[in-house]
């Protein structure tokens, strides 16, 4: 009998550096974190350092092969994910130069500002397939030019969170081409820098590597990295994927049809399409996808089950989620009239506003913490609803299902009130171990198991359960949602004013 081929994913994700092992089947065997910690040094600022990264990472992965008493040398691929967007910049070295600013960071409003200047906004959206975002790496390659210019001398190279795994890995300076297209210095349609958008940035196209599709082997695990982590040196490490791309085909949307809507600290409503298409005011971002000749719309919104951790946190420490949530099973649909903005951390889908607030509205005397606690879920719902119907006014053609993951949907409660706030059917699937696993898999195309994403997929993804809209409840949310939607342009001006008290 031959050896169990096995193959690895790692995501370098915000809050921690998470090593999985599956085999060829697509079998999960285990895995292993290492925490981060995330630091706010200002107000709208988050950083965090690459070195705690790789030593998180490096432990993840030794603790895994000990644990499951796996050789490296059984492991066949690795293929790598994580945080998209974040800013990674190298000397001439490779010695890290700053904290990476990461993709939450909102500080620069004024360099996306100067990038619609320099480029024109409707040509910076056909070009890259994006308007300029606080969180793109584009504008905050352009923040450090302007406030950090001795460092900025000195910068050589520029890579994202993974990235920087995969240079400590394999000590090759390359990116996946999905997570390339996050930076917004992306040609979207060729797939590679976009020479335009370099030049009017005024940065050096010496500074970025080259791309590569998500399966396709990048390159191997080097002598020094075989050494801290106990994987076998020549390992190939395939292109792999920004964590929405790699989570997106760890659900198996990688074909047009299937949608993949994540309720994870973030919210997002995932398309694949065939071709490179653009949302002509940039309001969902178009990004290639991790597989060949496919590319993605995407809606983000920044505060989905993030909403739920801090409204918990904040007000019901003593409860647990699942305690928090029954209380709010018993409140009618609609919670009588509250309804909650899910805005905590500003927005990017459908409203990219930095000063974007969270609120409740409606509030009476019969309202109760049961109330508050559903009105959450349904607010989440609601801002879910807003990128799933750009998604569905994209011309991508009907939708055949939708496929929902994430920590969110682990309550029957929320299942319900998205199926019922959306309208329609939601599917669940056995793969939950999220971006970790599509990187997995996109290793284990890479190594040859399976002659595609798509057939890997295939293979290994079955659809376990679901949420059938009730008609009760989703024409109450029908009738509700136009209200929803009309809080934000009427609360705008004021989240700026608050913002300018407060500065
Ligand atoms: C996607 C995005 C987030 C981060 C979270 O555009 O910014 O989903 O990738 O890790």
């Amino acid at each position: 009998m031959s050896a169990p081929t096995y193959l690895l994913g790692l995501d370098i994700s915000t809050t921690g550096a998470k090593a999985l092992l599956i085999d060829a089947a697509g079998a999960v065997l285990g895995s292993a974190t290492s925490p981060l910690t995330l630091s706010t040094p200002r107000p709208l600022w988050a950083e965090q350092s690459p070195a705690d990264w790789w030593s998180g990472m490096a432990a993840s992965i030794r603790r895994l092969l000990a644990e499951q008493a796996v050789p490296g040398a059984a492991i066949a691929a690795i293929g790598l994910t994580g945080q998209m967007h974040g800013l990674v910049l190298l000397d001439a070295s490779g010695a890290v130069l700053r904290p990476a600013i990461l993709w939450n960071d909102q500080r620069t409003g004024p360099q996306c500002d100067e990038m619609r200047r320099r480029l024109g906004r409707a040509r910076l959206i056909q070009l890259t397939g994006n308007d300029a975002l606080p969180g793109f790496t584009a504008p905050k390659v352009l923040w450090v030019q302007q406030h950090e210019p001795e460092l900025y001398a000195r910068v050589r190279h520029l890579l994202l969170p993974k990235d920087y795994i995969r240079y400590r890995l394999t000590g090759d300076y390359a990116m996946d081409k999905a997570d390339g297209a996050g930076t917004i210095l992306f040609d979207l349609r060729a797939r590679t820098w976009s020479p335009e958008v370099l030049e009017a940035l005024e940065i050096p196209a010496a500074w970025l590597p080259p791309t590569f599709e998500g399966p396709a082997v990048a390159g191997v695990v080097s002598a020094a990295a075989a050494a801290e982590t106990g994987l076998a040196a020549g390992t190939p490490v395939v292109g792999g994927g920004g964590d929405q791309a790699a989570q997106a085909v760890g659900v198996g949307a990688v074909e047009p049809g299937i949608v993949a809507l994540t309720l994870g600290t973030s919210g997002v409503v995932f398309a694949a399409t065939p071709s490179a298409l653009i949302e002509p005011e940039g309001r969902l971002h178009a990004f290639c996808h991790a597989l060949p000749d496919r590319w993605h719309f995407m809606g983000v919104m920044l505060s989905a089950a993030g909403s739920l951790q801090w409204y918990r946190d904040s007000l019901a420490p003593e409860l647990s989620f699942d305690d928090l949530l029954a209380e709010a099973a018993g409140v009618s649909p609609g919670s009588e009239g509250l309804l909650f903005l899910p805005y905590l951390s500003g927005e990017r889908t459908p409203h990219p506003d930095p000063l974007a607030r969270g609120a409740w509205v409606g509030l009476t005397l019969r309202h109760g913490r049961s109330h508050l606690t559903r009105a959450l879920l349904e607010g989440v719902a609601f801002g879910l609803k807003d990128s799933f119907t750009l998604i569905q006014g994209a011309g991508l053609g009907s939708i055949g299902q939708v496929r929902a993951s994430g920590g969110g949907v682990r309550s029957a409660l929320w299942r319900q009130i998205l199926a019922d706030v959306l309208g329609v059917e939601l599917a669940l699937v056995n793969t939950t171990e999220g971006a970790a696993y599509g990187a997995a898999l996109l290793a284990a195309v890479g190594a040859g198991c399976y002659p595609s994403v798509e057939q890997a997929c295939q293979a290994v993804i079955q659809i376990t359960g679901g949420a059938t809209p009730d008609p009760v409840a989703a024409a109450r949310y029908a009738a509700l949602y136009p209200r929803y939607q009309a809080l934000y342009p009427a609360l705008r001006d004021e989240f700026r004013a608050i913002a300018q008290v407060e500065a």
